[in-house]
């Protein structure tokens, strides 16, 4: 109750701040468009949402609202929605996106690949502080993308540009044409400039959710100061509610009975509502204050640590999240979710952050075990072990638990490896925690990993066969140690449609030795790994009808470790049309 009247109020507060804040600035707006040309069509929308994120728009259903396309193939221009902020104290209008730096980008590739041209890489240089020789990968780098909100001088009745990189088909009259408006208004929108030189951003009018074009919209008439003083008048109000429902959590939570899970025998005894909540203090203790030195992973929403609890070995994870009521009833929920093949959970705390309690898995991730050369090669038998340890992972949760959970950031950093090289999937039952998100970490609203991700939830579908999507990929990961996405300069993609357009060559077997992982040698069988690749394939498939489920994946898979030889793919499918396609080919 305290969240649902807590949140128009914190989005009041949003609103406002920038408003009082940036009171230097003449005339910045809430919204600018940056029209991002697409090279390639593999989940494009869903790479745009992922790198152009921030904290009022960060969903793809938000791009898809301000074009009109109906499928978004290569070579289209797509605009996308971006905030647009006064910079510098009002010296310039743009919005500034962090980018993480992967392998093999430089400012060049950010700026022609990444971002489509909507920055130029001297302009990067310009306001990072790394040398172009010397960007780090998992750096953040700032990409400032330019905007304009309109000029009263030209015209009232354009308030929303589309930041519009050129690009050598451009020209004043081809883009008249397109947006139907005069030349000459464009003109006066951008002075000098030359819309023919195939380069180089210009403004144009764009049109709102609706298609028509905004308005600008009238200045305030109240002086800044007036303005400036409502806020903090609001931020008072807020502060004084938010102050108030502290007090009511805080004083609930101390009737709170402290618990203690590792007393063994007990856990059968005491209640759900005890069993799963830790204290701050015991959790402090148990990592010596979350040292530095107890960190063993940083991940999307937050810091690993590792924990001695009641002498036992634990994995805390601290997130920078409010947790709802709701939420963490179903954390408790999740308590009870015990499997071979997943990772426990084994209770919670609440308290600034949200931590996470998990049972240790002693050998780390699997993307670091296929990627890091200070591990040793895994051998192809392990990896087809651990295929099937995570897929009957995901089928248990698919199909067996109550509720049946869909897991929704699958990858080979969410499966851990025990001592005996065993799989075991991590991080089940948070999807729904990072969808309703919390005020104080917008930026990481979107569940899902770039390169795991269905073409079907670009449009927000979701289903287990989402999972099977992601698990393909992973079985990928195992044949060839390559990241889900493949960053070669401009070009992005997607490990999924390099192992597809193998199989659409006449000898797959061929194309397919020269995807498999140098590290694992002469050590394999390629009947083997070409059962394994098709296994993929069809889990990749990009209808959801026609992958399998995990249940048929668990088969495929325990037969593919027992036997080579009596493999038969077809007889594994619910979908009799993937008889005649895995035998054709
Ligand atoms: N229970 C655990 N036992 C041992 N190590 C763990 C455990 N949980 C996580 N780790 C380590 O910490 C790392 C970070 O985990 P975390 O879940 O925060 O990030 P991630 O899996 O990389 O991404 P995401 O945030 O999308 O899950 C993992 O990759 C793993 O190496
Ligand atoms: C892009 O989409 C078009 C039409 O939808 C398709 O024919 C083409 O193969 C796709 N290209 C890639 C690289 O996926
Ligand atoms: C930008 O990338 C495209 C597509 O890869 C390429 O054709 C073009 O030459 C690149 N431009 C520059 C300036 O590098
Ligand atoms: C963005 O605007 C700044 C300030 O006007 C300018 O210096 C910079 O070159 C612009 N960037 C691009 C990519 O046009
Ligand atoms: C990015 O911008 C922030 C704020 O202006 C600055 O503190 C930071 O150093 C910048 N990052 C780089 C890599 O220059
Ligand atoms: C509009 O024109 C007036 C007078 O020429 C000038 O002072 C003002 O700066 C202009 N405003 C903008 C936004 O360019
Ligand atoms: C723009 O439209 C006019 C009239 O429809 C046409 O004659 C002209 O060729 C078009 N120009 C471009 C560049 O598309
Ligand atoms: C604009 O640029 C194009 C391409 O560089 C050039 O051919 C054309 O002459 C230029 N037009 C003007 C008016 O400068
Ligand atoms: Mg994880």
């Amino acid at each position: 109750m305290e969240h649902s009247f807590m949140f128009p109020l914190l989005f009041l507060l949003l609103i406002t701040l920038p408003l009082s804040a940036e009171s230097k600035c003449s005339k910045s707006c809430d919204l600018a468009l940056a029209s991002y040309y697409l090279w390639n069509n593999d989940s494009s929308l869903l790479y745009i949402s992922h790198i152009m994120q921030s904290n009022l728009l960060h969903k793809v259903e938000d791009i898809v609202r301000y074009n009109k396309h109906t499928s978004y193939p290569s070579h289209t221009r797509v605009n996308v929605p971006i905030p647009c902020d006064c910079i510098n104290d009002g010296e310039f209008l743009g919005h500034t996106f962090q980018y993480s730096v992967t392998r093999g980008d430089d400012y060049l590739t950010i700026a022609n690949g990444t971002f489509s041209n909507l920055v130029t890489a001297e302009w990067l240089q310009n306001i990072n502080s790394y040398s172009q020789a010397a960007i780090p990968a998992g750096g953040k780098v700032n990409v400032t993308v330019n905007c304009s909100c309109g000029d009263s001088n030209i015209s009232k009745d354009y308030g929303l540009f589309i930041t519009y990189p050129l690009r050598p088909e451009d020209s004043l009259q081809s883009i008249a044409n397109q947006t139907k408006l005069d030349p000459e208004l464009l003109m006066k929108y951008n002075p000098g400039v030359n819309f023919s030189k195939g380069s180089g951003l210009v403004y144009i009018p764009g049109r709102d959710e609706n298609g028509n074009y905004a308005p600008l919209r009238p200045r305030t008439g109240l002086p800044d100061r007036v303005v400036a003083g409502i806020s903090v008048g609001i931020v008072a109000v807020v502060l004084l509610l938010a102050f108030c429902v502290c007090i009511k959590c805080c004083g609930r939570k101390k009737k709170k009975l402290r618990t203690e899970y590792f007393a063994s025998d007990s856990f059968v005894n005491t209640s759900i509502e005890k069993s799963a909540e830790f204290s701050y203090e015991e959790l402090a203790h148990a990592t010596n204050n979350f040292s530095l030195d107890n960190k063993i992973g940083q991940g999307g929403f937050g810091e690993i640590y590792y924990a001695e609890l009641n002498d036992k070995k634990a994995a805390i994870k601290k997130m920078d999240m409010k947790a709802s009521k709701e939420f963490l009833a179903e954390l408790k929920v999740l308590t009870h979710v015990q499997h071979l093949n997943l990772v426990h959970l084994i209770g919670y705390c609440v308290k600034d952050f949200l931590f996470l309690v998990y049972e240790y898995i002693d050998n780390g991730n699997l993307s670091e075990h296929l990627r890091n050369s200070d591990r040793e090669p895994l051998p192809w038998s392990t990896r087809i072990q651990i295929a099937l340890d995570s897929a009957r992972g995901l089928e248990y949760i698919h199909e067996h638990t109550k509720p049946v959970y869909i897991h929704r950031d699958i990858k080979s950093s969410n499966i851990l490896l025990d001592k005996s090289f065993h799989g075991k999937v991590a991080d089940f039952g948070l999807a729904k925690l990072i969808d309703t998100g919390s005020s104080s970490a917008p930026t990481a609203n979107m569940a899902g990993t770039f390169g795991y991700m269905p073409p079907e939830y670009v449009y927000g579908r979701v289903s287990p066969k989402l999972d099977v999507f992601a698990f393909g990929v992973v079985l990928y990961e195992l044949i060839s140690a390559k990241e889900a996405v493949i960053n070669g300069g401009a070009e992005i993609k997607g490990l999924v449609a390099l192992f597809h357009e193998v199989f659409d060559q006449p000898d797959p077997k061929e194309g397919l030795k020269e995807l498999v992982d140098p590290r694992l040698g002469e050590n394999y069988s390629i009947d083997s790994v070409f059962k394994m690749a098709q296994l993929a394939n069809a889990c990749t498939e990009a209808d959801p009808k026609r992958r399998p489920k995990m249940r048929s994946v668990v088969v495929a898979l325990m037969t593919l470790g027992s036997s080579t030889e009596n493999w038969d793919i077809a007889s594994f499918y619910e979908n009799p049309a993937l008889v005649n396609l895995v035998s054709g080919r």
